[in-house]
Order: structure tokens, then sequence, then C-alpha cells
């Protein structure tokens, strides 16, 4: 029998990534599981059919069920190589919406909810927190409320080692770091984190948190720093950097958060929070050069612009826990990483065309065009 597992905000970012890296997974495994299984079989046919026979077995233990608003950072451009998957389907909705949480629940036969969906952005956050608390908490709230009625198996909190506030130029946040948010963007995601643990130790529900560091990779929003400048490197137009450029972050190529969610799912403990990192801290400004140096262009293209207020200083992650606990390390270095992304944007001219246009035009003049 399949489970079913309810993706909340998949159109975006990560979450695309990690449906199709849910779908894929599944065909790994069963590819590997079929070799295994035909490695005293001679015959390429035998072994193809079995490949084929175990696929469908495989793919019949995992269904997604990707609940989006679309809103400007939810594009299903992310999903259009897998729309017509027969273990995936879209639904268009809030995760506000009690009504339609519970009716997908119920006629999808949930099993379990892994919530990406959120206001993500921390400058829009700044110009206006409101929308950041209705998704943020209200929509995690709907879940939990859903969670615990159903009694679902499972409940997985994507957050963001942003909760922790502003380190100096040492030290790590771990786990137990008191929480110090710092924009409405932060403070809403900790408000949704302290829910989740409270919903656990009151009314005893399967739920945990992952909290990770800077992500990059493909389909990434070009208001987020690596994309914008990647394709105003492109176009050799400026390179907005804010203040002095010496914001230290913590990068990890997506791939590497989407095998660390999935890990976190499926083996960590009820209750627990899971730091996830790339162990790859950085001044964004020498991630701006690395991207100018791999395009061939000039650091002449960059451009000190205003700081954001409250800007934190440096973030740095210790995943010490899930890498000893749960097995995970990062696979893909910096560089690789960066490369690849490059590539992948390079590639899909057309996607980046398609999100540049309109609200984002907007949006991207009210913050650098000053
Ligand atoms: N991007 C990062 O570097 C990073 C790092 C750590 C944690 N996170 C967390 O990971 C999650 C995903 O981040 P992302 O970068 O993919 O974000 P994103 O902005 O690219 O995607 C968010 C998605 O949520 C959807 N959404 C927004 N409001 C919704 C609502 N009310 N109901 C249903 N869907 C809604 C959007 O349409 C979009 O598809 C977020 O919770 C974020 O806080 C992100």
């Amino acid at each position: 029998m399949a489970e079913t597992i309810l993706i909340t905000g998949g159109a975006g970012f990560i979450g695309s990534n990690f449906i199709r890296y849910i779908l894929r997974q599944a065909q790994d495994d069963s590819i590997r599981q079929a070799q295994d299984d035909t490695i005293r079989q001679v015959q390429d046919d035998t072994i193809r059919q079995a490949q084929d026979d175990t696929i469908r077995q495989a793919q019949d233990d995992i269904r997604i069920v990707n609940l989006d608003a679309l809103t400007y950072a939810g594009n299903l451009e992310n999903l259009r190589d897998i729309e017509n998957h027969q273990y995936y389907k879209f639904i268009h909705g809030r995760i506000e919406d009690s009504k339609l949480v519970r009716k997908i629940i119920e006629t999808e036969n949930i099993s379990g909810i892994i919530n990406f969906a959120a206001e993500s952005h921390v400058d829009r956050s700044i110009i206006e927190a409101r929308p950041f608390i209705d998704t943020n908490i209200i929509g995690t709230l709907t879940l939990l409320e859903a969670v615990r009625d159903y009694k679902l198996s499972r409940f997985l909190q994507i957050s963001t080692d942003e909760v922790y506030g502003s380190l100096g130029t040492e030290g790590y946040f771990t786990e137990t770091t008191p929480l110090e948010p710092r924009s409405p963007y932060s403070a809403s995601k900790a408000s949704a984190d302290h829910l989740v643990l409270s919903f656990v130790n009151t009314y005893g529900i399967n739920a945990l948190i992952t909290r990770c560091s800077n992500n990059y990779g493909p389909y990434q929003f070009p208001e987020k720093l690596i994309p914008l400048m990647i394709l105003n490197a492109l176009e050799e137009k400026k390179l907005p950097v804010y203040g002095d450029g010496l914001h230290v972050r913590d990068w990890i190529y997506v791939e590497d958060h989407c095998s660390a969610i999935w890990t976190v799912y499926q083996k960590g403990k009820s209750g627990e929070v899971y730091n996830v990192g790339g162990r790859t801290e950085k001044p964004n400004m020498e991630i701006v050069k690395s991207i100018l140096k791999i395009l061939n262009k000039p650091d002449t293209l960059i451009e000190f612009v205003k700081d954001r207020p409250g800007h934190d200083r440096r973030y740095a992650i210790d995943c010490t826990k899930i890498e000893k606990e749960l097995g995970w390390t990062r696979e893909t270095n910096l560089e690789d990483g960066l490369k690849s992304t490059i590539q992948w944007y390079l590639d899909n001219p057309e996607w980046c065309k398609n999100v540049r246009s309109g609200e984002y035009m907007e949006y991207y003049k009210k913050q650098y065009d000053k």
C-alpha cells in the first residue's frame, strides 16, 4: 500500500527540488534492489524486466501530494518535468485553509506532512511582516491541529538557522542555542518552531524540526543572493552587494538539504531538532567573486548598496547531531555546487525570463533602484 506524504510549498525552490529528489530516490533504490536481485541472472532482458517490476513496486511506496498557494515564489514550472508523474498530484491552496487541509488528508489518505510552505524572504518581511505571520505561524498551526486530530504518523517542519539570531566572529549554532530571531521572517519561523514542539509536548503528536543554513542550487528564485548574482553577471549588470559584503553565511547545495530532510523524516526522533549545514562558511563577497570568476566576468561589476536593516552578521551551524545520530553528511562542495548551479541557469533561460517578469521587476525596482 502506497504511503502518501503531503508536501506543502512544493512549488518553491527547496520543495520542488525535494519532490524531484523523492521520486528519483524511489527509482534509484529500486534499480539498486533489482540489480542485487538479479546479480546471478546473465540475460539482459531478465535484468531489465526485474528493474521495471521493482521500479513499479518501490514507487508504490511513496506518493506525493503537493499543496501550494503559488505566491510570487511558487512556480509550477519548477515541476514541469514531473507534473504528469503517476505518484505526484498538485493541489492549489493555502495551508491556513483548515477545511481544505482536512479534506486533502481524508481524500488522499495522507500519512505524514513535510511543511516547506512559507513566506521566506527576509527583505520582503521588512517591507511587510503580516503575510509572514499568516503563512508561517497561522499556517503551521493549522497543519499541526490537523496532524493532531487525524493522528498522522509524522510532521516535519522545515525551519532555518536564522531563528538563532546572529553570531560574532566565533562559535556555532547548536540545537540548544537559545532562539533570538532578529527579523520578522525569522521571528515567524521561531514561533512556528515553538508551536511544533509545544504540540509534541502537549498533545503527543509525532513531529520534528530541521534548521538549515543558506541553500543554493537549481530553481532558486532570483531575489536570493546566488541566482541574482549569476543572472546579473550574465547580463553584465551591476551586482548589488549589501554593506561591506562581509556578512558570513554557511552555504549548502539544495540536494544535500533534500537528503538531510529525507533522512530526518525517516529516522529522526519525535520532539527533536536537527541542524543541517554545509560546513562551508563564506562571506557574501567571496561567493560573488567566485561566481564572477567562473563566468569570467570582471569584479568591477560589483556595486555596494545600503545595508539591510538588522542584517545578521554571521551564521554558522554545527550539524554534528544529524551526522552522528542519523549518519547524514553533505556530499557537494561549494565549488562543484556553484558550477552546476551556474550551468543550470545557463541551460534554463526560459525559466529565468518567466520568473523575472511582472511582480518580480516591481520588487527589484523598490529594493535596489534608490
Ligand atoms: N532558501 C533557504 O536558503 C532556506 C534555508 C533554510 C530553511 N528554509 C526554509 O525552507 C522552506 C522552503 O524555502 P524556499 O527557499 O523553498 O522558499 P520559497 O519561497 O522558494 O517557496 C515557498 C513556497 O511556499 C508557497 N507558499 C507560500 N505561502 C503559502 C501558503 N500560505 N500556503 C501554501 N503554500 C504557500 C509558495 O507559493 C512557494 O511555492 C521555508 O520554510 C524556509 O523557511 C529555506
